[in-house]
């Protein structure tokens, strides 16, 4: 099933980040692309508002640490960005693939490069820009596999 959101701020994408977070029970992987700045981050930031344990939790890019744990009131929160990751071989290898078989929520940045150790189960979020609308709008496609 696939959903298309329209985003005109960054609030606006940290909404629809944290309306999937309301649907996730736990075991989800959520891939995220779109490129630099396309607002990868920004979705995780609402995703993590509304499922933390503690909302005012700061979301950073994970870029120089690969991953960041946050700690969820249904699930603890994965937030991987594998942007320096060389392929999948290079992050199986110092991360390992058990948080995408435990019963926490996975959301990668930049999925395409470990996208072949994914399961066919995650849940694929793509941000595109459009700069004819505007700087500031982003088209969120959402896609739950059938
Ligand atoms: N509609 C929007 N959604 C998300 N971010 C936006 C939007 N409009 C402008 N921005 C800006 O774009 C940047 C997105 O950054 P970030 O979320 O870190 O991107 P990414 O993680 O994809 O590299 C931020 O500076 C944010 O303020
Ligand atoms: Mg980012």
């Amino acid at each position: 099933m696939k959903t298309i959101y329209e985003s005109f701020s960054e609030d606006d994408t940290a909404s629809v980040g944290a309306a999937l977070a309301a649907k996730c029970r736990g075991g989800e992987v959520i891939k995220l692309s779109g490129g630099l700045g396309a607002g990868k981050t920004a979705f995780v930031k609402g995703f993590v508002k509304n499922a933390a344990e503690n909302s005012a939790d700061v979301v950073s890019s994970p870029t120089f640490s690969i991953m960041n744990i946050y700690s969820g009131t249904k699930f603890p929160i994965y937030h991987f960005d594998t942007y320096r990751v060389k392929n999948s071989v290079e992050f199986e290898y110092s991360v390992g693939l058990d948080y995408f078989e435990g019963n926490g929520v996975c959301l990668v940045e930049w999925a395409e490069i470990i996208e072949d150790v994914l399961p066919c189960t995650a849940i694929s979020v793509f941000i595109e820009n459009d700069p004819s609308v505007g700087g500031d709008y982003r088209k969120i496609t959402v896609t739950f596999p059938d």
